[in-house]
């Protein structure tokens, strides 16, 4: 019998994640009589002494959070906690800490928000110490396998477009190509769906190889059109054009994507002549308030988590198929990973519009 149950944010945050938290506190206090204490900063807040863990009051949970950007627990996209970074540099495993953190406190369930890499992490702690487990996908970059949408992309992919809506005119107004750049980690799918929603002339991705000289091609057919301007869009993992990934080095040794957007930019403007600029979108894409799909998915995902609890089905993520919640394998959804499928619709609608892939 479920009497209190745990939840965490983990992985980068996004768009909708307060809004899941909300409808996971309505639904399991006020229909299934259960407590929900939220922990803080993902798996960090079991594994802290005492554990950081506060008791969600369903009469806190105003609309304001459906409206709010980031997570109100925390979260973390560092610190596996089977290979623990400690002060001294060393890795150690603190998962069984992690482990007794959710005994510590009660827990007779746990619903993790995260995207493959939390759900790897949540998986192999679930199996080692018997925790009851149902994940819910949140990653702007939509990846996960089985699922055609994942909490926060819906958001990105709006912010991205806006991006483009805004560059638009200054890039008409001064005879120029803009070059967008957008997150989406190893995947194309903000790329490919703010460059078709935002009227980009090329969208790189990484799952479809490019040639320099066809996006160059691309833009001095725009000029001979007699346009003045063009647009495009650039996902971060896109490489070089020997291949190399554009990445930074933060200081504590992270590296992220980031600058194939200069690059682009650069190289466009030797081979065509265009004055070029470019813009890094960033973590803009992440911390938006929820646009109302992100909103409408997420209290879904929510509100069928308590339920998937409540009839004792565990190991499961929800997902959202043929226009309803359904519920699956977790391990499915992190091995189908979803990248961009270059004969998939979104493609040949890009390529039916003109839009140049630079292939
Ligand atoms: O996975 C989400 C994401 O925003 C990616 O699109 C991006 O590459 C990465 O996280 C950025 O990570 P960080 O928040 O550590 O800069």
């Amino acid at each position: 019998m479920i009497k209190r149950i745990g939840i965490l944010t983990s992985g980068g945050d996004c768009a909708g994640l307060n809004a899941v938290l909300r409808a996971v506190v309505l639904h399991a206090t006020s229909n299934k009589g259960w407590e929900v204490l939220g922990l803080r900063q993902g798996t960090a807040g079991l594994m802290a002494r005492p554990v950081e863990a506060e008791l969600l009051d369903p009469y806190a949970m105003s609309s304001v959070l459906l409206r709010q950007g980031g997570t109100v627990l925390g979260t973390t996209n560092r610190g596996d906690p089977f290979a623990f970074p400690m002060a001294d540099g060393h890795l150690l495993d603190r998962s069984e800490e992690v482990i007794d953190g959710y005994r510590q406190l009660g827990l007779d369930a746990l619903i993790g928000i995260g995207g493959d890499g939390s759900f790897r992490i949540l998986r192999r702690l679930a199996q080692q110490g018997g925790l009851n487990l149902v994940g819910i996908p949140k990653t702007i970059d939509n990846d996960l396998g089985l699922t055609e949408i994942s909490i926060g992309h819906d958001t990105a992919v709006w912010i991205a477009t806006e991006a483009l809506d805004r560059l638009q005119p200054t890039a008409a107004s001064h005879d120029r190509v803009m070059v967008l750049e957008v997150m989406g980690r190893d995947a194309g799918h903000i790329a490919l769906s703010a460059g078709i929603a935002g009227g980009a002339d090329a969208i790189l991705i990484p799952e479809i190889p490019y040639s320099m000289e066809r996006v160059a091609q691309k833009i001095d057919d725009i000029k001979r059109q007699g346009r003045n301007f063009a647009l495009v869009i650039v996902a971060e993992a896109v490489t070089t054009e020997h291949g190399e990934p554009v990445t930074v080095t933060h200081v504590g040794g992270k590296a992220t994507y980031g600058g194939i957007g200069h690059y682009v930019s650069d190289r466009l403007a030797t081979l065509t002549g265009a004055e070029t600029r470019v813009t890094v979108l960033g973590h803009l894409q992440r911390g938006a308030p929820p646009d109302p799909r992100d909103r409408v998915i997420a209290q879904a995902f929510g509100v069928h988590a308590v339920d998937l609890i409540d009839a004792g089905k565990f190991d499961r993520m929800v997902a959202w198929q043929n226009r309803r919640v359904i519920d699956v394998p977790i391990l499915e959804a992190i091995e189908r990973y979803q990248a961009v499928d270059p004969d998939g619709t979104l493609v040949q609608t890009a390529r039916g519009l003109g839009i140049s892939f630079g292939d």
